[in-house]
C-alpha cells in the first residue's frame, strides 16, 4: 500500500514523538514508523532527568500536565568525595532555574497518548525501514507492515531512529563526518523498590569507581555504578550491587542507602560520538541518530529535544513561506548546542570516574578539579548552568511562519 504524509519520521523515542507533536501544532502532517511495538517503547527504562527548557517546551506544547503532577523538580545536585556530600544549588547559581526527574518512558507515554488522542499515526512493528530518494525532490520510506509492502511518500524524512538505526547509515559514506570517544567503563544501572533516602541525585567519586543516586518516585530509587566495559551482570548479583552502591555512595554522617527488591537491571556502554552535518538533501538526523553522550550529564534526551524544536520550526518556516533558509540552518545551529553538551558530558565523566590506567598525578588532578567546582562560585555557576541546559537557540533569529 502507499501512504502520504508532509513528513516521514522514523523511530518513536522522544525525538521523532515530539517532532510529530510539534509539526501538528504547526498544522504540518505526519506519519511515524516504529521498529517495535508500543508496550516496549512505553517500558524502555532510560534517562530520568529533564532541563528546564525541555520542562518549560513540554509545557507549552501541551504534554507536560502528568509531569508536573507526578514529576519530581530538584534544586540541586550533591557531587560526593573523600567522603563528604557538596551541594550545587540551581537557582541561586543560574537566575532560578532548576531541573525535573521525571522518566523518559513517561515522556514517551505522554506524547503516544496525545499523538493519538489528537488522530495522529504512529505505526508500531514496522520491520525493514529504509529511507530513498532523499536526495532528490521525491523522498520516501519503504517499510513492511503487518507482513505487507508499503511505501510512505513524503516531502521530508525526520530520521529519529537512534544510535542504531537506518537513517545514518543510509546517507552516503563520505557525505557525514564522525567524532567519536568510546571509555573504558559501562555504567551498570538498577531500579529498585525502595523509598528514595536523600531529596537530590548524588554523583559520586570514589576509589572503586563513580556512582550515582538518583530516582524516579518516593518509591523507586534509580542507582548506577561503573563497571568494567565487558562487564557481564551474571557477575553482578543484586547482594555485589548492593555492597559496592554502599560502599561508594554512604559517607561519615551516618547517611545509610536504603535497598529494596531490584525490578531491573541494564549495562549502559558509555560514548560520544557526533555525525556532522545533521542532513543530507531532504534527510534530517535528530537525538540519538545523530549524537551520543556518556550519561554522566543527564544531556542524551534533552539535546534529542533541543532537535525537535529547531527542526519543528525550521519545517513550519519552509511550508509557511516556501523558504529553505531555516532548513539550511537546522544542522550548525543544533551542533553548537550538542558540541556544549559533548563537552559537559565528556568534562562531568572525566572528572567522576577511575580511569584504568590513569595514575596518582590523574586522580590528584580530579579532586584538585572537584575541590574547585564544590568551593569556587564561578565553577560551580559554569556546571550548574551547563547542568539545568543553556538557553535553547533563539528562533527567532531563523525565518519562521
Ligand atoms: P531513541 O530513544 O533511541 O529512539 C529511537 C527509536 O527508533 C526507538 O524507539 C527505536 O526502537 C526506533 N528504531 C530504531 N531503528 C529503527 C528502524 N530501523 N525503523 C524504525 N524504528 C527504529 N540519557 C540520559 O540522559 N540519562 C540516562 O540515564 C540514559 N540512559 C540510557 C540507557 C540506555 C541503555 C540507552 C540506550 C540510552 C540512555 N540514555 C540516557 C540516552 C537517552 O535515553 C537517549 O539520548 C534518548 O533516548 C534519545 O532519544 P531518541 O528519540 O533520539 O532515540
Ligand atoms: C539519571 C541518569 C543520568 O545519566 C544522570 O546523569 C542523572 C540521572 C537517571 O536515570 O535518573
Amino acid at each position: 500500500m502507499n501512504r502520504k504524509t508532509q513528513v516521514g519520521i522514523l523511530g518513536a523515542g522522544p525525538a521523532g514523538l515530539m517532532l510529530s507533536h510539534l509539526l501538528h501544532r504547526a498544522g504540518i502532517a505526519s506519519v511515524v514508523l516504529e521498529a517495535r511495538d508500543r508496550d516496549y517503547v512505553e517500558q524502555r527504562v532510560r534517562a530520568g532527568v529533564l532541563e528546564q527548557g525541555v520542562v518549560d517546551l513540554l509545557n507549552e506544547a501541551g504534554v507536560g500536565e502528568r509531569m508536573q503532577r507526578e514529576g519530581l523538580r530538584h534544586e540541586g545536585i550533591e557531587l560526593r568525595f573523600g567522603g563528604t556530600g557538596h551541594r550545587i544549588d540551581f537557582p541561586s547559581l543560574t537566575g532560578g532555574r532548576a531541573i525535573m526527574v521525571y522518566g523518559q518512558q513517561e515522556v514517551v507515554k505522554d506524547l503516544i497518548r496525545a499523538r493519538l488522542a489528537d488522530g495522529g499515526t504512529i505505526l508500531f512493528d514496522v520491520a525493514n525501514a529504509m529511507p530513498q530518494g532523499f536526495d532528490t525532490g521525491k523522498p520516501s520510506i519503504r517499510y513492511t507492515h503487518a507482513g505487507a509492502e508499503h511505501m510512505l511518500a513524503c516531502d521530508f524524512i525526520a530520521g529519529c531512529d537512534g544510535f542504531h538505526g537506518v537513517s545514518r547509515q543510509a546517507i552516503p559514506a563520505g557525505a557525514l563526518s564522525a567524532f567519536e570517544r568510546t571509555y573504558p567503563f559501562a555504567w551498570l544501572g538498577i531500579l529498585a523498590q525502595a523509598p528514595p533516602t536523600h531529596d537530590e541525585l548524588i554523583y559520586a567519586y570514589h576509589d572503586h569507581g563513580f556512582a550515582l543516586y538518583s530516582m524516579r518516585s518516593p518509591q523507586i530509587t534509580r542507582l548506577y555504578l561503573q563497571v568494567a566495559p565487558d562487564a557481564d551482570l551474571a557477575a553482578w548479583p543484586d547482594a555485589r550491587i548492593w555492597s559496592e552502591l554502599h560502599a561508594r555512595l554512604e559517607t561519615g554522617d551516618g547517611w545509610k542507602l536504603t535497598e529494596g527488591p531490584v525490578l531491573e537491571r541494564l549495562l549502559a556502554p558509555m560514548r560520544s560520538f557526533v555525525a556532522e552535518p545533521m542532513r543530507f538533501g531532504r534527510l534530517f538526523l535528530a537525538g540519538d541518530a545523530a549524537h551520543i553522550v556518556p550519561p554522566t550529564g543527564a544531556k542524551g534526551m534533552n539535546l534529542a529535544m533541543a532537535d525537535v524544536r529547531t527542526l519543528a520550526h525550521a519545517l513550519a518556516g519552509f511550508y509557511a513561506t516556501g523558504r529553505e533558509d531555516g532548513l539550511a540552518a537546522y544542522s550548525p545551529t543544533c551542533l553548537a548546542r550538542i558540541w556544549r553538551a559533548e563537552h559537559f558530558s565528556w568534562w562531568m565523566t572525566s572528572m567522576l570516574h577511575r580511569f584504568p590506567d590513569d595514575d596518582a598525578f590523574g586522580r590528584r588532578l580530579q579532586r584538585s578539579q572537584l575541590e574547585y567546582v564544590t568551593s569556587s562560585r564561578a565553577a560551580a555557576a559554569s556546571l550548574a548552568e551547563n547542568y539545568v541546559g543553556l538557553p535553547f537557540a533563539d528562533l527567532e533569529e531563523l525565518p519562521h511562519a
